[in-house]
């Protein structure tokens, strides 16, 4: 017996690799960064500020629990959602590996629609969990709700939804959601991946705290990497009911939260000036975006989010090298089954018309 490797399937399992950053894509160059959904407005100034006040109690551990953070989070839903139901995490990425952790073992199942975020396959797989995939349909990745359905068995625990999805920007709206809740057997937790939220303006969109607040076992995920502009933080927090929270919260581990994620999120979640300029900035360079692409003919998908996916006649790969070349980093996204397309983040002004202006010579 090999000592060193006592599961086949994590050692069989792929990493997650998520966007390059600019040094491992041109050192030294003044990249526009367009290829990881991040807020091109940098951080909230009220975070920022919140960082250098934290810096000079660096020798003393943080909050145990992040109950500060849970605190604001439960502060920013109102009546909505009470600090009971809210668990926070090292990412949004976190919540989703509690989650997995929390409901599936080797022998029991989840269920996708890629493409989407990649990581609910791979984690997945780290724990030999079988994966069933029920694609978006081919033309306009719409989601298959039938094909969910039947592909619900006795050892199914998860379905994961991304609401609205990364990478095409689309978004599920109530009837949707509602049809899937109410049909699936009571054994299925159902994931609502819903970082990109703040940029959904879709009058239907389907927010998780409705249906947790309705009773379905539900789990909303979201993150301070995008709106809130803290990626490089690493702050996430889900929310579920109580009992469900209760559950996944004994996988935290000691201490989990740094100080300075803890109050630059609390900062930043009551920073609603930034926000709502995020919002604005993201919504009126959508509209730009997608006016600019059809002038110029480039295949786009709908977006509810702050990117667009797209399909270069040219390939995916030329047009990432293209616009590369105009120091603009775009993201090939064939790695999350959408074959051919490339995501592109929407940036501010500027960034937007440099990059229409990039396109303009490449295409
Ligand atoms: C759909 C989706 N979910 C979750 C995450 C995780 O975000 P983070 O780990 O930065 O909080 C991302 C990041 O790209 C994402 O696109």
């Amino acid at each position: 017996m090999n000592i060193e490797i006592y599961k086949p399937y994590l050692d069989n399992a792929k990493t997650y690799k998520g966007g390059k950053s600019k040094s491992e894509i041109k050192p030294g160059a003044d990249l526009i960064k367009l290829s990881s959904n991040e807020n091109l407005l940098g951080p909230s100034p009220l975070a920022i500020a919140a960082i250098r006040e934290s810096i000079d109690t660096l020798h003393e551990y943080p909050d145990g629990n992040a109950d500060r953070l849970c605190q604001a989070i439960s502060e920013y839903y109102g009546d909505r959602l009470s600090t009971n139901q809210i668990v926070c995490a090292n990412s949004g990425s976190e919540c989703l590996e509690m989650i997995i952790r929390a409901y599936l073992d080797e022998g029991l199942e989840c269920i996708v629609s890629t493409p989407t975020f990649m990581p609910y396959v791979i984690f997945s797989k780290k724990l030999g969990v079988t994966v069933r995939d029920i694609p978006l349909s081919a033309e306009s990745y719409d989601i298959d709700i039938d094909g969910i359905l039947s592909a619900v068995n006795s050892n199914t625990r998860l379905l994961f939804l991304n609401n609205p999805n990364n990478p095409t920007g689309a978004y599920l709206n109530d009837s949707d959601v509602k049809s899937l809740l109410d049909q699936l057997p009571d054994h299925v937790v159902v994931v609502i991946d819903e970082v990109y939220r703040h940029f959904a303006s879709a009058d239907d969109f389907s927010e998780a705290t409705k249906w947790v607040n309705a009773g379905y076992p539900v789990i909303g995920v979201n993150s301070l990497s995008k709106a809130y502009g803290l990626a490089g933080l690493r702050i996430g927090y889900l929310y579920a009911n109580e009992r469900i929270s209760a559950y996944i919260n004994k996988l935290s581990r000691p201490f989990f939260l740094n100080t300075l994620a803890i109050n630059a999120g609390i900062a930043a979640l009551q920073d609603t000036a930034y926000i709502s300029s995020t919002v604005d900035s993201v919504l009126s360079g959508r509209a730009y975006l997608f006016h600019e692409f059809g002038r110029l003919g480039l295949k786009c998908y709908p977006s509810q989010t702050n990117f667009i996916l797209v399909r270069p006649s040219m390939g995916a790969e030329a047009f990432v090298e293209g616009l590369l070349e105009h120091d603009i980093m775009v993201r090939s996204v064939a790695n999350f089954g959408a074959d051919g397309c490339v995501r592109i983040t929407i940036g501010k002004k500027e960034h937007n018309e440099a990059l229409v202006k990039a396109l303009e010579n490449i295409l």
